[in-house]
């Protein structure tokens, strides 16, 4: 039901020329009628040609409109097709093409069906005509027409599903009261991996064969773009778990801080969630966090593993770690936001830091949040030489530091996350000392947080 709102001006043209042509042909019919006593005849093929004229006319605006109508179609559908692929929050854009495939076609409802790991269909999407997602209860559609078009890899379209032949032994399009419907595959290469179900339950003769054809377009388009954020997904997830690994290997060189990534990835998108970041860039800092000291693959073990305090000359091959970390880094494009948080994880609010002595608002936002996290951790954590300290002393530490290491905004909203939520997050990272609180008796010198 793809509607023509604003007729093509070549459709009027055509309809005034039969206007013309039927106003012909009547002057001359009764032309005819008036002389035809007085042996006036008009020739027979005159008369004959005007109708066929007029026939052909008719013909030719009905070939228009239809062209006409799929001219719109494939409008929408390029531009269905640049949205599909600007975006790789999947979700949000079948959202949005749905709601316009509900607009354009009169269906009331749209699933769109993907084929899950035990081989059935399973609803990815689904949306009425109200924009509105549909909640699993109001899920009643014809799994046995699903069923045929993943059976057979081609469309159903039925305008009455009611009264229509094919349909009148299925028990669910009569309960549902189903009466117009479409379906169409989702085919990615040769593979079938889903279908697009739409329907209205109302009105019968709602879908075109139009419908079928932009729905058709549509659905190719979706296979493509679902199989490219599948493959993106799954490149993310090795690159992640790629990272994972190489970072575990880093920790355990570095004994005492074993563990210590897990939490302050954990700690860190917990605060940035508290201080209103995207998922967007909670997927940065994650990843900032993560590799946030790679650049220590350039220190000696013999000062990486060293129980006491560090020498001078020490001191200063250990500060080199941001910098090498960018180094490391730099360029590649998957870690574009997190080199915030590599280079600058140790710079202070108040200038005092390293490498730059970067200070305020000059330290990149996602630094300025995980220094906070990371400090948390290295006061709640044994450290070689001191035990690790109660969280109560980590509040009063960050905030003592409010204003000079550490960014004011970034302790303020610190000081809203409820100790019992920190502690919640450190049980996930370390199974084995669940429940376990650092205690107090624990001592250990203040003031001292990372390196
Ligand atoms: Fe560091
Ligand atoms: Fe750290």
């Amino acid at each position: 039901m793809i509607e023509s709102t604003d007729p093509p001006s070549v459709i009027e043209e055509l309809v005034d020329l039969s206007r013309v042509a039927e106003t012909i042909q009547s002057q001359l019919d009764s032309f005819q009628a008036r002389h035809e006593r007085a042996g006036l005849v008009l020739p027979q093929d005159v008369l004959q040609g005007l109708r066929q004229f007029n026939a052909k006319l008719i013909t030719l605006r009905e070939s228009v409109t239809t062209i006409e109508v799929e001219r719109r179609s494939l409008r929408v559908f390029a531009e269905i097709g640049h949205v599909v692929n600007s975006s790789l929050d999947l979700p949000t854009v079948l959202n949005e093409v749905i709601d316009t495939i509900i607009q354009l076609t009169g269906a009331q409802r749209v699933f769109l069906m993907l084929r899950n790991a035990r081989d059935e269909m399973e609803i990815y999407v689904a949306r009425n005509w109200e924009r509105e997602s549909l909640r699993p209860g109001e899920y009643e559609i014809s799994r046995t027409i699903v069923n045929q078009v993943v059976q057979h890899g081609e469309a159903v379209l039925t305008t009455n599903a009611q009264e229509d032949p094919r349909f009148d032994s299925m028990q669910s399009v009569v309960a549902y009261s189903l009466r117009s419907i479409l379906c169409v595959p989702l085919k990615a290469k040769d593979d079938l991996i889903g279908v697009i179900y739409a329907d209205n339950r109302i009105r019968e003769g709602i879908f075109t064969e139009s419908d079928r054809f932009l729905l058709s377009a549509f659905a190719n388009q979706a296979a493509v773009a679902l199989e490219n954020a599948q493959l993106f997904n799954d490149m993310s997830m090795s690159y992640d778990q790629t990272l994972e690994a190489l970072v575990a290997a880093l920790d355990a060189r570095e004994r005492e801080t074993q563990e210590h990534t897990r939490r302050v990835v954990l700690y860190s998108m917990t605060l940035a969630r508290k201080m209103g970041l995207s998922e967007d860039e909670l997927i940065e800092i994650r990843r900032g966090a993560l590799m946030h000291d790679i650049g220590k693959i350039g220190v000696p073990d013999a000062i990486l593993q060293k129980p006491g305090p560090l020498t001078e000359e020490e001191w200063v091959l250990m500060r080199r770690h941001p910098e090498e970390g960018i180094r490391i880094l730099q360029g590649i494009m998957f870690f574009e936001g997190a080199v915030d948080i590599i280079g600058s994880h140790h710079e202070h609010y108040n200038g005092n830091g390293y490498p730059r002595g970067l200070k305020g608002e000059q330290i990149p936002l996602y630094a300025r949040i995980f220094s906070a996290v990371d400090a948390l951790d290295a006061i709640t954590s044994d450290r070689p030489y001191r035990k690790a300290q109660p969280f109560k002393v980590a509040y009063q530490e960050i905030l003592r530091c409010r204003g000079t290491q550490f960014d004011p905004k970034v302790v303020d909203a610190f000081m809203t996350i409820d100790e019992q939520e920190w502690r919640a997050l450190r049980a996930i990272t370390l199974p084995r000392e669940r429940g376990r609180e650092p205690t107090m008796e624990a001592g250990g010198k203040r003031g001292e947080t990372t390196r």
